[in-house]
């Protein structure tokens, strides 16, 4: 069949020449930029080659809603940085979660996953998943036996994010790969918080990586974007198919944006997580800071396994309880973090993360908002909690954002 030629490079290129290379041959004009395909189809030279293209005889570019050059540089890129031999762009990293479920799963399904992932992940099990019969059993992120224990003969996907949000719990990839092959059933790694750069979840036996590609692909805060990547015969065979039908397709603006964000992923995000673990460990010397949460540092509970399973790093992710949530109830915990919020100047105060600009935020009131107080128990998520997605600022101006309110907290 006459394929979409692909480039050639080394086939031992590394991965930060893969970030800024991998994609597709540059046009007739020869650009050094990835083009801006904004076109919603292609012409044919003939009625005949149409036919054969829309037969899939011949592999082409037909119509944007299922096939756009410049969203296919996008997935080319993330695929290889990512270790997998094929990716799909989605309109978000919802999108790519509502993928997952419409292209692998029926009813009668059941499916398990970590309850300390993304809120609105936890409404899409739990919820608009149920509506078409697919019974979803929430466990804890880092006790394995429970995912063992949750396992039925119908189960078929196990769905995992690590570091999660905003605890940084981190879960061990290999150990659940192993639950669900043994089970028959495939695991599906959100790797939105580290990105290929730090982790990259298929090396540990994970069948599929999505990513919210409004994180630090994009990295800048620009646009929402999503992906799944895995093998070919999955992604080809089960997900392109769906996404022809259901259209949750990525514009093209929109690839190209967290295309051309790949190619700083690697330096951004190393750096942004070198700054996150100085602001936890000075985080931890302040006296009216309860815990902090973040996997780079000696105190967090799986500290060892991030270490191995993240390149050594902690993320760009710190979460942090501020004092009064024993003494003063969960009221006076969330005056607290709101107050601290509110103090800062420097900050962003938005739930989005990944950006070259810190944001900061109340977990139990935006991002886990729309869970019941049961869910947020079970996750972990207090009224105290505050959690900083750290960028590139000077490390100086960040910690003099925060020690305004911490400073003039309420006892
Ligand atoms: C870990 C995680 N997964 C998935 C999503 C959903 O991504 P999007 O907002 O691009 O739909 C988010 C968004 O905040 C997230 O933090």
């Amino acid at each position: 069949m006459k394929k979409i030629p692909r480039l050639s490079l080394p086939a031992d290129a590394r991965p930060d020449t893969l970030a800024v290379r991998e994609g597709l041959p540059a046009g007739p004009w020869g650009e050094n930029s990835e083009a801006l395909f904004l076109t919603s189809s292609f012409v044919h030279p003939d009625a005949a080659t149409a036919a054969a293209r829309f037969a899939n005889e011949e592999e082409a570019f037909v119509y944007s809603r299922f096939g756009n050059p410049t969203v296919m540089m996008f997935e080319r890129r993330l695929a290889a940085l990512e270790g997998t031999q094929a990716c799909i762009a989605t309109a978000s990293g919802m999108g790519a979660i509502a993928l997952i479920g419409w292209s692998l799963l029926k009813a009668g399904d059941h499916v398990i996953c970590s309850q300390s992932v993304f809120g609105s992940t936890i409404v899409l099990f739990a919820r608009e998943f149920a509506k078409f019969g697919i019974e979803t059993t929430f466990v804890s992120q880092t006790e394995v036996a429970e995912w063992q224990r949750a396992v039925r003969p119908n189960t078929k996907l196990l769905f995992a994010e690590t570091p999660s949000n905003p605890l940084t719990e981190v879960c061990d990839i290999a150990a659940l790969a192993t639950v669900a092959h043994n089970a028959g059933a495939l695991l599906a790694v959100d790797n939105c918080f580290c990105s290929p750069a730090l982790q990259r979840p298929v090396d540990f036996g994970a069948d599929l990586v999505m990513h919210s590609g409004t994180k630090f692909l994009d990295g800048q805060g620009r646009v929402v974007a999503g992906a799944v990547c895995g093998s070919e015969q999955l992604i080809e065979e089960k997900f392109v198919p769906v996404m022809r039908s259901t259209g949750s397709t990525l514009s093209a603006f929109n690839a190209w944006v967290v295309l051309k964000g790949l190619e700083t992923l690697s330096i951004r995000v190393r750096a942004q997580s070198a700054s996150a673990l100085q602001l936890a460990q000075w985080l931890e010397q302040q006296p009216q800071v309860e815990r902090v949460f973040h996997p780079g540092l000696e105190s967090h509970p799986q500290h060892a396994l991030a270490m191995r399973q993240q390149s050594g790093c902690g993320g760009a992710v710190v979460s942090f309880i501020v004092k009064g949530h024993q003494a003063g109830g969960p009221e006076l915990a969330r005056r607290n973090a709101f107050h601290v919020i509110d103090s800062t100047k420097v900050c962003s105060i938005t739930a989005n993360l990944g950006d070259t600009k810190t944001t900061i935020t109340h977990p139990a009131s935006t991002s886990h908002g729309r869970l019941t107080e049961a869910q947020r128990q079970a996750a972990g998520i207090t009224q105290g909690m505050v959690r900083l997605a750290v960028g590139l600022e000077d490390l100086r101006d960040l910690q003099a954002d925060l020690i305004r309110g911490l400073g003039s907290l309420a006892a």
